[in-house]
């Protein structure tokens, strides 16, 4: 098959494009780097001729419910119309395990995407994941100094690269309109895998472990990010994975 994966630099996207080549799909990279924006369209009606499926693993970094939504729908909106130009049949995006009760912030643009995908029509499948196991080094990224916030959360992270390899198959399998979530293989909390991914890289930042205000920090610290006993579970840990070459190159 020839599978476009937008997004296909980012932290999960480069694992969905080796997973497609590795199951011997062609995979054509797409992002700003390559000449496309899902923003603007531009370079979209290109990318996608003769394209089967599209995994959309685009992302913006932001809390703003406003800038989230403007990205999430204005791309979901973008390429849904150039795969329908294009007659591609499967398009797949990537959500987010656990926010139907959390829909503020970062997390209500996700389930703004899910309801324009689901409201498209082209053929579709949403598949949820839990936080992954470079989330920790996300959050770390945004913010420098001696200290480090980790907003509570309960989640039970799994590694992108397992994530990458679900997509495939997700696409494998056709359109089924909702996959099943893939969640990780233990329960932990942002602080603690901060603490431990620091350490582990000999960085000396105090992690503060602050519980978030309003109904974004109750969602993240309820517990409802880690799943239910459906989701499939990802074999990678994360001190596993912090002594992953994953981990180096993340
Ligand atoms: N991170 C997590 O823990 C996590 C957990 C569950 C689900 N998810 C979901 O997984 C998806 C991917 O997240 P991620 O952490 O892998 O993202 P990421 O590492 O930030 O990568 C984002 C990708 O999107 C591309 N991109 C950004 N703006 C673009 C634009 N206007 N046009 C085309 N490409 C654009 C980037 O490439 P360029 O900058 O070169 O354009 C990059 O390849 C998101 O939908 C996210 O909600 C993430």
């Amino acid at each position: 098959m020839r599978i476009a994966v937008a997004g296909g630099t980012g932290t999960v996207g480069r694992h969905a494009v080796e997973a497609a080549r590795a199951a011997g799909h062609e995979a054509v990279v797409l992002s700003r780097g390559s000449g496309v924006d899902v923003l603007t369209g531009a370079g979209l009606a290109g990318a996608l001729a003769g394209a089967d499926a599209v995994i959309d693993v685009t992302s913006i970094m932001t809390l703003s419910e406003k800038k989230a939504r403007r990205f999430f729908e204005t791309g979901t909106r973008n390429l849904l119309a150039a795969e329908q130009e294009a007659g591609v049949g499967h398009h797949v995006a990537l959500s987010i395990v656990g926010i139907d009760g959390i829909d503020t912030a970062y997390y209500a643009a996700k389930l703004a995407q899910e309801r324009a995908v689901a409201a498209g029509s082209v053929p579709f499948t949403i598949v949820r994941a839990a936080q992954f196991h470079e989330f920790a080094g996300q959050v770390l990224s945004q913010i420098g100094g001696p200290f480090a916030v980790a907003p509570r959360t309960l989640m039970r992270p799994v590694a992108a690269r397992e994530v990458g390899a679900h997509l495939v198959r997700v696409v494998e399998d056709g359109p089924v309109g909702r996959a099943q979530d893939i969640v990780g293989p233990r329960d932990e909390t942002l602080a603690d895998v901060t603490r431990r991914q620091l350490a582990f890289d000999g960085i000396r930042r105090r992690v503060l472990d602050v519980k978030l205000p309003g109904a974004y920090g109750t969602g993240l610290a309820s517990g409802a990010l880690r799943g239910g006993p459906d989701a499939r579970q990802g074999e990678i840990t994360f001190d596993e994975w912090l002594r992953s070459d994953d981990h180096r190159v993340a």
